[in-house]
């Protein structure tokens, strides 16, 4: 039996405990564990994240830069906040010593070759929890043929999510034939986030992004979709987390880039230190040039 200390004395009878807000719009009556994973995926230092997407093989198979996760992703991982992929990636593939969040993706089931709004649960919150991720991803493609079938993917999630204080990210999926307009997003988000996930992910819009960000009551962070040139996407960054963003979830943008390594420091730019599209693009190309000198320098000490 150890011998018992001293009580203590020292109180600090000035200093009022102070009682915080947590720095995530919606989340504030979330329980400590969902929260602290929150922080995982989002710095609380800027409130924003950058989520790099790598999920793409679920539906869609070896996807043009995902061929080889081990050889294109891992070197990029050091500058994403929070890696989003599926457990057998993470598993084969990411060495378990990152540091980062994880978002595991969570629905799946068809494939490119079929309806892809057909998704069903495909991780187990079970796992998730082995796995320690940060969130889970499921699609809800609102307007889509399994429409209800997807939402009830997500509020399933958000079931069993709240019972173990899992966030779940709703990540709104359109199909080849809908309009993507403000109304469209502001209703897809918004059902999400009715329905309970703890955040969304969007496509941005040039008409009306700022008014879909504000009617979804959870943070939002912006889809990336194809890939176009790097001017244009670091521009489409910086007006999405300027109409209220909570940072990017970004894939195709980044790791099909002519440079990654430099595109994800430039994205980082103007999600967390707010550049402006020509700063980080110019931040973009020298990091470009350097990377080229310092690749020729490695060849030439092999030769
Ligand atoms: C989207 O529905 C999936 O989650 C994708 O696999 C991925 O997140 C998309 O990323 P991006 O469009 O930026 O390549």
């Amino acid at each position: 039996m150890p011998e018992a200390d001293k009580e203590g004395k020292n109180y600090f009878l000035d200093t009022p405990i102070t009682t915080e807000g947590f720095f995530l719009k919606g989340s504030n009556s979330l329980d400590w564990g969902m929260k602290n994973r929150l922080s995982r995926i989002f710095n609380p230092k800027t409130g924003r994240t950058v989520m790099l997407a790598v999920d793409h093989g679920y539906f869609q198979g070896p996807t043009t830069g995902l061929e080889r996760i081990d050889v294109t992703i891992i070197p990029l991982m050091p500058y994403a906040d929070t890696l989003m992929l599926t457990r057998g990636i993470l598993r084969s593939t990411i060495p378990p010593t990152y540091g980062g969040g994880i978002v595991i993706r969570a629905s799946g089931g068809p494939s490119i070759l079929r309806d892809l709004s057909n998704e069903q649960l495909a991780v187990d919150i079970e796992d998730a929890l082995r796995m320690n991720v940060a969130a889970m991803a499921v699609q809800v493609f609102i307007g889509g043929e399994f429409e209800t079938q997807s939402v009830h993917n997500m509020t399933r999630l958000v079931d069993v999510g709240t019972r173990y204080g899992m966030p779940v990210l709703a990540v709104t999926a359109v199909g080849k034939d809908m309009v993507r307009d403000a109304r469209y997003f502001r209703l897809a988000c918004r059902i999400c986030a009715e329905l309970g996930a703890h955040y969304v992910k969007t496509y941005y819009l040039e008409e009306g992004f700022d008014t879909v960000a504000a009617s979804c009551p959870v943070p939002l962070v912006m889809a990336g979709g194809k890939k176009i040139p790097e001017l244009d996407a670091l521009t489409m960054s910086y007006k999405a987390i300027q109409e209220g963003a909570a940072g990017v979830d970004m894939g195709r943008n980044i790791f099909q880039s002519a440079a990654p390594r430099a595109m994800i420091k430039a994205v980082r730019g103007v999600v967390h230190d707010n550049l402006k599209p020509r700063e980080a693009y110019q931040l973009f190309l020298e990091l470009k040039q350097q990377e080229a000198k310092s690749s020729k320098r490695k060849a030439v000490a092999k030769k």
